[in-house]
């Protein structure tokens, strides 16, 4: 019997990249190769987005496995570290590091790190998830710009939680909270996934985050992704083992043996 096989298509999701650099021109890439790339595998992602400027993971092993495997370009840690001596290795691998807590503010500020380490700060506009309180953001951030640990300036960054309904308030709430963030800020952000890459087109900044759209699906409710000339790069293929016929009605009359035999006592 023939295994299920997930076949990639390298060339479809290079084609994706481009939709993407075709969307949002004046911005630098952040391809998302969480969760395996979307399930994609990660290595392999890695390898073929030439044209990417940086990639970003969930998890410090997810980095360290893309630094193994040769790939040297920025990698972001979406949630940062968990425990502070994962600083260290983010500094020898240097790999950025998303803020998005005060705990993890106060570990990086303390840390003894032989490198310094360029930090996303991420801060929750409204989808509450994962960020730091918007209020906090003025403080910390000048606190941060003139610390030893840090390289260059902080990137401020946000997550949209409902970009993929372009009608919802949270858009625009969101946005004017991230427009009010910028007041206090000269560096370089970073606010749009997918959804709002290719619907939010003033929340691109400097750079755009896509997932879900470089892996060829619509990032938009009720479109579909060839609205946006994106080609799926997984297709999973399998093998039929048997075609039955059953003619209609008749499937009441297959009663199991063991529930005939009852029957009959
Ligand atoms: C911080 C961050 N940016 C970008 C993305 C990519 O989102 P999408 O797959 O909707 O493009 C994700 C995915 O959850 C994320 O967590």
């Amino acid at each position: 019997m023939k295994i299920a096989v997930a076949e990639i298509n390298l060339e479809s999701l290079q084609h994706n990249l481009l939709v993407v650099k075709r969307n949002a021109p004046n911005s630098k890439i952040l391809a998302m190769l969480k969760a395996n790339a979307y399930g994609h595998g990660t290595t392999e992602i890695a390898k073929s987005l030439h044209q990417a400027d940086a990639f970003g993971v969930a998890r410090l092993s997810e980095a360290v496995a893309l630094r193994a495997a040769g790939i040297t370009k920025p990698i972001v840690l979406l949630e940062g570290f968990f425990e502070a001596d994962e600083l260290q290795i983010i500094s020898n691998l240097g790999l950025d590091t998303v803020l998005h807590t005060e705990q993890q503010f106060d570990d990086f500020m303390a840390a003894d790190i032989p490198r310094s380490v360029r930090v996303w700060l991420k801060v929750d506009t409204g989808m509450h998830r994962l960020g730091l309180p918007p209020e906090t953001f003025p403080a910390i951030r000048e606190k941060i710009s003139r610390h030893k640990n840090i390289l260059g300036e902080p990137i401020l960054m946000s997550h949209f939680g409902c970009a993929d309904d372009v009608t919802h308030s949270l858009n625009d709430y969101q946005f004017s909270v991230f427009e009010e963030l910028q007041n206090h800020h000269k560096g370089e952000c970073s606010f749009a996934n997918s959804a709002a890459i290719l619907s939010i087109k003033n929340s691109h900044h400097q750079w755009v985050r896509p997932g879900i759209m470089l892996y060829g699906v619509s990032p938009v409710n009720n479109t579909s992704a060839s609205n946006y000339e994106l080609k799926p790069v997984m297709t999973l293929k399998s093998s039929i083992i048997a075609i039955r016929e059953v003619k209609k009605g008749k499937v009441l009359d297959m009663v199991p043996l063991g529930l005939q035999k009852k029957t009959r006592v």
